[in-house]
Formats: C-alpha cells, structure tokens, sequence
C-alpha cells in the first residue's frame, strides 16, 4: 500500500515535471519575433530537450554579438553526417527566422513519433542558425525596416554602413551582380570573408565540410528555390540532380498550400551574383546547396503579413524536408535516385534594383 501510493506520488511529479517543461515554452510561432525572444526561445529549447540540442556558440558579429546555432541531433561518438540550415542573413527577410524557429520546433516533434526523422536524427545533425545577421536583424526591428545588410561601417570614409553579406563569401568574389560602393545594397566588402558573419560561417561549415550533405539558406521573397552557382560562366558539376532535387522539393511545396515555388541556377531565374553563401558550400564540395526565396511574389515583399507566416512555414518544411530527405537517403540507403525529366521554366533575369532585392 504504502509502495503503492509511493508510486503513484512519482508518476504524478513526473507528469508535472513533463507538463511544465512542455508549458515553460510559451513561444509563438507564428508572430515575429525580436531578437530577444529569439534568444530565449533558443535556450528553452535546449534546457527542454537536453537529450537532443545544444547550442553551439561559433562567432561574433561587428556589434560582438554572440552567433549561435542549434545543433539537433542523437548524441553519438560515432562520426555524423549533417545538415546546415541558415536563417536571417539579410536583415529585412523575417520570415527566414521565423521558418528556422517552426523548422526546429517541427523537427523535434517529429522526432517523438516518426521512425524516419529518428533515423535521420541518428544518422545525422542538423545544425540550424535561426538569425545570422544579429545585429541587421535589430536595426530592422528598431531603426529601419529594410534594412538587409550587416553592420560594420565602411572603408575609410565611407559615409554608409553595412556588407551584404551574401555578396562577401569566397566564391568568385567580387565578380559579378554586386557593388564597390559601400552604401550600396549589394556592396560585397573590401575583400572576401572581410565580415565577422561570414568569418563564422566560413571557419564552422569549413572546419567540418566533409560532415555536410546540405546547405539550406533561407531568404525571402520571390518563392524560389535557387542552386549553384550564381555566376552564369559556372555550372555545378551535378547540376541536373540539383534540378531534379529542387524540382521535387517545389512539387512538395505546391502540395501543402497549392503555391508555386520556381527552380534554378541565380542568373537562370533571378539575377547573377557572386560571394553568396550557397555558391561558396557548393564550390566547398557540400552537394545540395540551395538558397529558399520565401513567399511572397511581390505583394507584400519583405513585410509578409504574419497570419501568412504558417502556411510559409508549413510549405517550405515540406521543400526542405523533401531535399534532406533525399539526400540522407542516397547517402545511408544508397538508394538510386529515381531520375524523372527535368522540367523547368527559365524566366528572363529580374532588374537588380536596391528596393527588390533578395
Ligand atoms: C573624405 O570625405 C570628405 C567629404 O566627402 C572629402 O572632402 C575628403 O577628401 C575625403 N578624404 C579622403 C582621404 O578621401
Ligand atoms: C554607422 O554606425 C556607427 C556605429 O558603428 C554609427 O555611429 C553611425 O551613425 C552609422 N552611420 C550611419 C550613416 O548610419
Ligand atoms: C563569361 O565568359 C565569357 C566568355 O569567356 C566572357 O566574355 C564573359 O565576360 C564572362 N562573364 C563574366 C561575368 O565573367
Ligand atoms: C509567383 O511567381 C511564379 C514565377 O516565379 C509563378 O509561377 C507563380 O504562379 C506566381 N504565384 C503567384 C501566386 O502569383
Ligand atoms: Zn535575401
């Protein structure tokens, strides 16, 4: 009897204990969230699942704040494969962070119950960045909306502040679809890797490039998913697979809310640039490398209203899911990829303007 009741006192504090942990994320996934918010949520979500996050701290910005990601993953002494996913690199986009922060959230539920996320979360990490450009984000959230670059302050006497830093990656750097003006929106920096953002994600990724079988980096908008390489005198060496991949990832994407997501190379379907990030992990060897344009097509642009942020969301996880998925299977089940003709339509380059960038 008094075992018994003894028993019972332990599964009731442990179901408490569960509760509050479930509770103590009170966290909306579906507003936008300031950086803050987003740093809390960060350490909630590796104080309540300790058995799969952590939080790895792997730069600073100019502003010396910390860059930090969410390594999510079972803990294994056993060498892992690993997706990267990016958020937040252009300061204006925020539904990029708002996809990392619903990426994360999903990922780990999935977890508790489907055999196939357990299998990928044993086979590999996924390191996921919700906000890279920490101190752009801020300055969006308190000076200027529109804000898309860093913050570093120019070369001597420059009167404007700020790197693209998708323009600063060292990949073909400086070539084509940027600025040598700094207060330029597309201004690459004084040399490649000049910037502490791109320094971080150069050294992390860098370090440990053999590990990664993605790379994912999330803008907005256009609803595109764009592979290697931006400038049009390159072609990836497995260009057609890209295509294949990505073609399949749109038509998981147009599944969920019927939209319709375009594939291709940079210069194919939006304009040439050079120094981004995607076109840098790619020319490093990670095979699947993407850039996801987020909705919209132009009517609402940068200001995505926020009761669109859930069906954003809820697409694109399927697109990336559908490229992750994919590629954890050609590498653990040497699955053969099933190849279906390639379909796509090339649009003619959009006019490279300050004001629709992305
Ligand atoms: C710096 O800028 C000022 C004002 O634009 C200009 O008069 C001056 O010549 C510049 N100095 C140098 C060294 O370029
Ligand atoms: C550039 O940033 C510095 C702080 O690093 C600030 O004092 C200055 O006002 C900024 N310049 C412009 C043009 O916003
Ligand atoms: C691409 O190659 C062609 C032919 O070699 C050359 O004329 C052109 O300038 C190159 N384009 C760029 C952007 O470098
Ligand atoms: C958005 O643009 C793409 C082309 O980039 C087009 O195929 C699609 O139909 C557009 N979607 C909407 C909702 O306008
Ligand atoms: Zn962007």
């Amino acid at each position: 009897m008094c075992n018994g009741a003894g028993l019972h006192f332990v599964v009731l504090l442990s179901l408490i204990g569960i509760a509050t942990a479930e509770s103590s994320i009170n966290h909306d996934y579906f507003k936008y969230n300031p950086m803050t918010e987003v740093s809390n949520w960060m350490a909630q979500i590796a104080k309540t699942h300790p058995d799969v996050v952590t939080i790895v701290e792997y730069g600073k910005t100019y502003e010396k704040r910390t860059i930090s990601l969410l390594k999510i993953g079972v803990k294994s002494e056993a060498k892992k494969k690993a997706i990267w996913m990016d958020c937040g690199i252009h300061a204006r986009e925020w539904i990029a962070p708002a996809f990392c922060q619903y990426f994360v959230k999903e990922i780990l539920q999935a977890y508790k119950t489907d055999p196939k996320m357990q299998q990928m979360m044993t086979n590999m990490d996924f390191y996921v960045t919700p906000v890279l450009n920490i101190d752009g984000y801020i300055h969006s959230w308190t000076t200027d909306r529109l804000w898309r670059k860093n913050m570093s302050p120019g070369p001597y006497n420059c009167s404007c502040n700020g790197t693209d830093l998708n323009r600063n990656f060292d990949a073909n750097w400086g070539t084509i679809g940027v600025s040598t003006d700094c207060c330029s929106n597309i201004y690459c920096g004084t040399q490649p890797v000049s910037e502490p953002e791109a320094q971080a994600v150069t050294y992390f990724v860098g370090s440990r490039i053999e590990d990664f079988l993605c790379f994912l980096t999330i803008h907005s908008y256009g609803q595109l998913l764009l592979l290697p390489y931006g400038h049009p005198n390159f072609t990836a060496s497995n260009y057609d697979e890209l295509m294949e991949v990505g073609n399949g990832a749109a038509e998981a994407i147009r599944k969920v809310h019927g939209m319709s997501y375009t594939v291709g190379t940079s210069p194919d379907v939006l304009y040439p640039n050079s120094g981004s990030s995607r076109d840098w992990a790619r020319l490093k060897g990670i095979p699947f490398a993407y850039t996801f344009e987020l909705r919209d097509n132009g009517t609402f642009g940068f200001k995505l209203p926020e009761n669109q942020i859930q069906p954003t969301c809820e697409e694109a996880y399927s697109g990336a899911l559908h490229i992750i998925t994919y590629a954890h299977d050609k590498t653990f089940n040497s699955a053969v990829a099933t190849v279906a003709a390639a379909l796509w339509t090339v649009l003619s380059a959009a006019a490279v303007t300050g004001n629709n960038l992305m």
